[in-house]
């Protein structure tokens, strides 16, 4: 099963309009500059995602946001709509990442509701998963895991329309990262949860990024695992050249 490997940057809270416009600039220039396997997004934050389309503007680099809304419009002060985000130019949105669901209290239920929306729109989703510390150390992570794909991902997701994100949140911005049989463990488990729920043919086509603490020096090692798409990057994707060699570590 060829699965196309997928190299995700999430900007999280950072980025004014001029180093977010130089940052996509470099990250355009530099997937032009060589025959890429692999798929590039980025995901800036809301306010310069006009500005980073247009750095990105003849490169195969697709743009996503972090959130959205799981309404088309309406009376919600602040919150974004999928088709808001297709109206700029997104085709991907990050949903469910654990900085949400602690930060914002999101629970399975909303972000499958939300992941509905987004794929009515025409977005792709990047639902994200993982366990805590104190989960991971009372022998949890696979059960955790399997409850968030449960609840989160709708019964209607496709390969075609979404993409799972297994982050363990001890090791998001920590430097710390499981062992890569960990990290294959979970995937493969990931991996047979969403068979259950969506069938053989789907769940053997949907990519399962690894993400928390990706840099260049771990990415060969976890990015080569059978059952790893690629990664979803925070603190390297702010970086051009970090985020690059990541991908050409793991020979994307
Ligand atoms: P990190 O973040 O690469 O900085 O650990 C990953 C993420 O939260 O998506």
């Amino acid at each position: 099963m060829v699965r196309k490997m997928m190299i995700a940057g999430n900007w999280k809270m950072n980025g004014l309009s001029a180093d977010g416009m130089v940052l996509a600039k470099e990250v355009a220039a530099s997937v032009k500059a060589k025959k890429r396997i692999c798929e590039f997004v980025v995901c800036p934050p809301f306010t310069i995602l006009a500005v980073v389309k247009k750095a990105l503007r003849g490169a195969k680099v697709a743009l996503g946001a972090q959130d959205c809304h799981f309404d088309e419009k309406g009376a919600h002060t602040g919150d974004i709509s999928p088709l808001m985000l297709t109206d700029v130019g997104c085709s991907y949105v990050i949903l469910g990442h654990s900085e949400r669901r602690a930060d914002h209290g999101e629970s399975d239920e909303l972000i499958c509701r939300k992941a509905e929306a987004a794929h009515k729109a025409g977005l792709k989703t990047i639902i994200c998963i993982g366990e805590t510390l104190a989960q991971r150390e009372k022998g949890e992570t696979i059960d955790v895991c399997s409850k968030q794909i449960l609840g989160s991902v709708p019964v209607s997701a496709t390969a075609a329309d979404t993409v799972i994100a297994y982050e363990p949140v001890w090791a998001i911005g920590t430097g710390k990262t499981p062992t890569a049989q960990d990290v294959e463990d979970v995937h493969a488990s990931v991996r047979k949860v969403l068979a259950k729920k969506l069938g053989k043919g789907q769940a053997n086509k949907m990519r399962i990024l690894y993400g928390g603490s990706v840099k260049p020096a771990n990415a060969k090692e976890l990015l080569s695992l059978p059952d790893v798409d690629g990664a979803l990057v925070g603190g390297a994707s702010l970086k051009a050249v970090d985020f690059m060699a990541i991908a050409d570590n793991a020979g994307c």
